[in-house]
């Protein structure tokens, strides 16, 4: 089967750099019509709509901070206008937290990360269930990190995030079977995107090709590698798999980015 997503309505949000842009490529190309979500860089959703288009795909972008809840409500009507009613939500977008440790991390800090990584992606999700029930078949694919179980000095506000976050996606796994809907954690290591880049040059003062041969298989995760799991869990194959957690890392790298 060629395009084992054909009919799926999906929505990535942060789809229109790194980790999102893979993940919208590969639902688009196993058949998806695929929502990109972006928050400021308007040419790079553009660029990922063209990429999806040019290879025959279906796609558009929309703009909308998934901080914001006013405007997460008018893109899914938006969506659901143009592309039909959603029955994949991949909660992708995020920021990175400022590296500082406890003593020095105030109150806004973990408010910031908690509206992009949780309290967003709840609303979102809240407001898109009544779609997402409807479809008989449906997934919510969360993408956090393998940070929530590694606890690093300097990382307090992400991890507490991405952590409360798979929470509430395993809480959700139990509460939505009955309606049809999966909700799985894909959580990758270092990934060579923006944020990863940023991440490695302020934690060892180096680029992700120089510490690359000492990642397992001589490379870091790359965007594709997370988004084949993605249209894993959400084709036919993946079909009874839910309330999980799929580590991507390549094994656990015996390089340590947080000394
Ligand atoms: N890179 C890593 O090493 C790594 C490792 C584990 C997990 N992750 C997770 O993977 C996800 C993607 O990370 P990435 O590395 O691809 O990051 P990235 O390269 O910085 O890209 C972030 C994407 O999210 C969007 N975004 C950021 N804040 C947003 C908001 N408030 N509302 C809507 N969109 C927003 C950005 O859109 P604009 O450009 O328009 O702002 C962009 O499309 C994040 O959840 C991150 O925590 C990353």
């Amino acid at each position: 089967m060629d395009e084992p997503l054909i009919g799926r309505v999906a929505l990535v949000t942060g789809g229109s750099r790194g980790v999102g842009r893979g993940i919208a490529l590969r639902l688009a190309s196993d058949g998806a019509a695929v929502a990109v979500n972006y928050r400021r860089d308007a040419d790079a959703a553009r660029r990922v709509v063209e990429d999806i288009t040019a290879a025959g795909g279906c796609a558009r972008a929309y703009q909308a901070s998934v901080a914001d809840e006013s405007s997460v409500t008018e893109m899914l009507s938006a969506i659901d206008g143009d592309l039909g009613a959603l029955d994949l939500l991949v909660s992708n977008a995020g920021t990175a937290s400022r590296g500082t440790t406890i003593a020095d991390t105030d109150r806004s800090e973990y408010q910031r990360l908690l509206d992009v990584h949780l309290l967003g992606p709840l609303a979102l999700i809240r407001a898109a269930l009544p779609q997402l029930r409807t479809a008989g078949r449906a997934d919510v694919v969360a993408i956090s990190s393998t940070i929530t179980r590694e606890h690093h000095r300097g990382a307090a506000a992400y991890t507490l995030a991405k952590s409360a976050l798979e929470a509430a996606a395993f809480t959700l796994a139990r509460e939505e079977r009955a309606h049809g809907i999966r909700v799985n954690i894909v959580a990758p290591g270092l990934v060579a995107t923006d944020m990863g880049e940023r991440l490695v040059a302020a934690t060892a003062g180096a680029t992700i090709a120089e510490l690359e041969p000492s990642y397992p298989f001589g490379r870091t995760c790359r965007p594709p590698d997370v988004a084949g799991i993605v249209a894993f869990l959400a084709s036919r194959d993946g079909e009874y798999i839910t309330g999980q957690r799929i580590t991507v890392d390549g094994g656990t790298p015996d390089v340590g980015l947080f000394a």
